[in-house]
């Protein structure tokens, strides 16, 4: 925990903000600002090592003390990220991290990644910004910045964090600044990280905005905007727009399996027209802490304003129907090409995370086939190199504890059917095309167009 001293202005200074934030900004060109990160998961760890690689301090919080503790070790707990990358932050000297929200006083901008799923009945679930604005609400002081990154509805800045944030005294654009600035990070993506992919920012008023734009310049190019609601609201049009069009071309693969035509080969055509096409891929259903979630949030805040959101409806509604449809055409393809029922039958899950090439898999559409697999009285188990054991999922108790196979021809050959239901890179499949009957893939995985592969 080397990161300390204290760098925010003293409780109590009554300079304007548009005067601490001269001194906020000229401490961001001299790179002296101090940044505190709260949460430290998918979203916050890469971002502190953005902010460490252009030789900013940075601190930062977790409630997770063995997050805190791996990361003192210098390891990761993050596939994608190496413990090299946590051995060269902690080496640089400007970082370290704690479990005290009391050094929220040292650091001079205050950015929040903590998680915003949904609750139980697809409501927005802020219970964890709530509880860190609380912590932080502690701690304020005069010019400091308070910046939420956590993807959320239009409104969430000015109706929960301000109010909280405000109640010990200090006000917001006054003493303090606020803003919001949208988390873009693709896990696992080789083509774009953290530090190269645009910040938007909004806030309420120049100083605040001014302030937000000169902390994320050092790392990445910025994207001002008006204010906080229009930041919140690019990045849920952002997510809404791929659950969207996921639909759109999962609804087409249904319709032209019908007719015996390959939505993928469809798409690889389309895709080479240079302007008003966009390629997405359908699969098994949507995965992952995002695509599946945040959508919800503009529906649910919609509904404040006695607006339906049917677009959104429908995508939801269409790509929670494909991992019934996968099953489905797994029953159909063992029918057509073994002569056997599912029921008995022993079936291979291959791939286990939400998306390829990492190993989270939170809203994973593999857990919805387990189930829907074990239901039609299948025996199911999985391959995924990233997950050897399935760690506790809250939704799919069922997994737990369930180990990968071995990705060899004499243990394959067990299984009567293989399910592709993730398409990671580093998979070879060879043994599995020699060991097994019928494979079903929901990826295109398998580009030879061999008898034993259906796709679904
Ligand atoms: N993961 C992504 O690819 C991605 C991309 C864009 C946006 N987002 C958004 O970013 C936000 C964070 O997502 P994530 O994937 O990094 O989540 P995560 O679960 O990986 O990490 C969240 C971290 O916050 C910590 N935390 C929880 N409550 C806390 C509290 N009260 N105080 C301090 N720390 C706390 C957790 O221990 C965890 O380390 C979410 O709103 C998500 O929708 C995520």
């Amino acid at each position: 925990m080397n990161a300390s001293g204290s760098s925010a202005a003293p409780k109590g200074t009554s300079l304007p903000l548009a005067v601490l934030s001269e001194t906020f900004i000229r401490k961001a060109k001299d790179k002296t600002l101090h940044v505190g990160i709260v949460g430290l998961g998918y979203v916050g760890l890469p971002l502190a090592e953005a902010f460490v690689r252009r030789d900013l301090r940075v601190t930062g919080f977790d409630i997770d003390m063995a997050k805190v503790d791996m990361l003192d070790a210098g390891q990761s707990y993050i596939k994608h990220i190496s413990d090299e990358r946590i051995g060269s932050m902690n080496a640089s000297g400007k970082f370290g991290s704690t479990t005290d929200f009391a050094r929220l006083k040292e650091v001079d901008a205050i950015l929040i990644c903590v998680p915003t799923p949904l609750g139980a009945h697809r409501e927005p679930d802020l219970s964890y910004v709530v509880a860190t604005t609380k912590n932080i609400a502690k701690y304020i002081g005069p010019g400091q910045l308070v910046i939420l990154e956590s993807t959320t509805y239009p409104g969430t800045s000015e109706e929960v964090l301000q109010p909280i944030l405000e109640s010990g005294g200090l006000k917001a654009g006054v003493d303090f600044a606020i803003a919001y600035s949208p988390e873009r990070e693709d896990p696992g993506n080789p083509n774009f990280e953290t530090s190269t992919i645009p910040k938007v920012v909004g806030a309420s008023s120049t100083p605040e905005r001014d302030m937000a734009c000169a902390l994320y310049g050092v790392i990445v190019p910025t994207v001002p905007v008006s204010n906080l609601r229009t930041a919140e609201a690019v990045k849920l049009t952002e997510n809404i727009f791929r659950a969207v069009n996921i639909a759109l071309v999962n609804e087409l693969k249904v319709v032209y399996g019908a007719m015996d035509i390959d939505v993928w080969e469809v798409i690889e055509a389309a895709k080479t027209k240079p302007f008003g096409y966009m390629a997405f891929y359908p699969g098994p259903g949507l995965g992952g802490h995002c695509i599946p979630i945040d959508p919800f949030y503009l529906t649910w805040k919609a509904r404040a304003y006695g607006l339906n959101t049917r677009f959104i409806e429908l995508a939801g509604e269409i790509n929670s129907n494909m991992p019934g449809h996968v099953v489905d055409r797994l029953g159909e393809a063992m029918n057509e090409q073994l002569g056997m029922a599912m029921k008995g039958a022993k079936v291979l899950i291959v791939g286990l995370a939400y998306k390829k090439n990492v190993d989270d898999m939170r809203e994973s559409p593999a857990l919805e086939l387990i189930d829907k697999l074990r239901m039609r009285g299948m025996d199911v188990e999985y391959y995924d190199p990233y997950i050897p054991v399935a760690p506790s999922i809250r939704e799919h108790p069922e997994v737990e504890g369930m180990r990968s196979v071995e990705w060899t021809e004499e243990a394959l050959g067990k299984f009567d059917v293989a399910l592709i239901a993730t398409d990671h890179d580093n998979v070879d499949y060879m043994p599995l095309l020699k060991a097994v009957d019928l494979v079903v893939d929901t990826r295109n995985a398998i580009k030879d167009r061999a008898e034993k592969v259906v796709r679904a």
